[in-house]
């Protein structure tokens, strides 16, 4: 299998011999390759012991990577294996999964009420928009940038960057090479440029968040930082912006779904698990079985790479009733896995939700009566979908 630097044309050293941007590929390269590495959860356990499994063990975590002291690092080591003979090293995904709980996310809501409402208002004098170009391209990326600390005034910047980076994961990779590393440069040239001060002093924002992180004497590094703010704004932005655009689409074609969300907002919540169960704008989740693996009657063998295809479960009739049926007050609804599942499930999870809640808040009430004036195409099922344009129109003067 070719990585990403060979289809995109660049060398791949291994971490001693790296140049800045080289290294900026390999450690991409490294997470892309690890995703492929992932365990499908179900699988595993299957073939499970009469133990707890190693994520439910409690055990000890043991971060040396982001050390030079190679002695240090020993001692790390040393510490984490007096405790146990295994230890946990998702040191990255431990550090900032405290800003992303409910709490974290809660504290967005009123900017994210905000920023839709700003979206919103000036289609409402027109009565037609298309939800993608006017919404929902325009949505998330505010949010992130807000999260992160960035003034207003620069969130353009970061949407261009944002549209830079994200060719990486598209079918073009060797012509879109410069683009990509000019927009890495500068969101990297940007985000250096704000951390620096915002080491001295502190604010309530994610980036101040991680600075202060410290867990077990753990910090991120500044390679780290950076990195970890460009991987939250790439995860953070098309995920979001394709699935409002496919609830949108969705909801403007059951009408009488759209009247009860406006006329019941308290619905919004159950709406948004509903909306991304029945339109998903991811299929699947990647993993690698660890081991061999029995599975409906079938045998797969230890290193098979498996596309977990969750938009099926997501309509699984022995799971859901009227599964084809989108239905916004279904109750207790079973779980949806949208979001991915086991240890890498979506770390923006509630955000996620939020911004889709708030939005759909908003939509519903101030765009009454939509009717579809145009097709509305999709991009290919793959990676992340939806819809490339939902021409709307609506009654106006609300
Ligand atoms: C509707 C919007 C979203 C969808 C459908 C979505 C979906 C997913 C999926 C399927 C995964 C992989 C899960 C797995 O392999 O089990 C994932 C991972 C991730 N998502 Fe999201 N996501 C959304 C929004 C967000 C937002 C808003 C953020 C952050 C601002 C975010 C950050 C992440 C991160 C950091 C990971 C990697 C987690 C890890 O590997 O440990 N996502 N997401």
């Amino acid at each position: 299998m070719q990585n990403i630097g060979e289809l995109a044309g660049f060398t791949i050293a291994g971490p001693h011999n790296l140049r800045p941007r080289t290294a900026q590929i390999y450690a991409l390269r490294r997470m892309v390759v690890a995703a492929f590495h992932r365990i499908v959860d179900a699988m595993t356990s299957q073939t499970a012991l009469d133990c707890p499994s190693v994520f439910e063990a409690e055990l000890p975590t043991c971060a040396f990577e982001h050390l030079t002291d190679p002695f240090e690092a020993h001692r790390v080591i040393a510490e984490a294996r007096r405790q146990a003979p295994i230890a946990m090293g998702h040191r990255l995904r431990r550090l900032v999964s405290k800003a992303f709980a409910p709490r974290g996310a809660e504290r967005l809501r009123e900017l994210v009420v905000e920023i839709i409402t700003g979206l919103v208002d000036p289609l409402t004098a027109v009565g037609r928009c298309d939800v993608v170009t006017d919404i929902a391209r325009r949505y998330p990326t505010p949010v992130i940038c807000a999260l992160l600390g960035a003034p207003a005034e620069d969130w353009q910047l970061f949407s261009d960057w944002t549209d830079g980076i994200k060719k990486l994961f598209e079918w073009n990779v060797v012509d879109d090479g410069p683009v990509i590393l000019a927009a890495w440069d500068e969101l990297d040239t940007y985000l250096e440029d704000m951390i620096t001060p915002r080491r001295a002093s502190l604010s309530d924002d994610l980036i101040s968040d991680l600075i202060r992180c410290e867990e077990d004497g753990d910090r991120l590094t500044h390679d780290e930082l950076l990195m970890l703010s460009a991987t939250l704004l790439g995860a953070g932005t098309d995920t979001t912006r394709n699935q409002l655009a496919a609830a949108v689409q969705v909801l403007s074609a059951h009408p009488d779904q759209w009247d009860l969300l406006a006329e019941h907002p308290e619905l919004a919540t159950d709406a948004v698990h509903e909306l991304i169960r029945y339109c998903p704008v991811i299929f699947g989740s990647i993993r690698k079985a660890a081991e061999d693996v029995e599975l409906a009657g079938v045998r797969i063998p230890a290193g098979t790479i498996v596309a977990a295809n969750t938009a099926a479960a997501n309509r699984d009739p022995d799971v859901y009733d009227h599964p084809d049926r989108l239905d916004i007050t279904r109750e207790d609804p079973p779980a949806m896995l949208t979001f991915g599942g086991g240890v890498h499930y979506c770390l923006g999870s509630h955000l996620a939700r939020l911004e889709l809640t708030e939005a759909l808040r908003v939509i519903t009430q101030r765009m009454p009566n939509p009717r579809r004036t145009g097709p509305a195409p999709w991009k290919a099922i793959s990676g992340i979908t939806g819809p490339l344009s939902v021409p709307l129109e609506f009654d106006i003067g609300h």
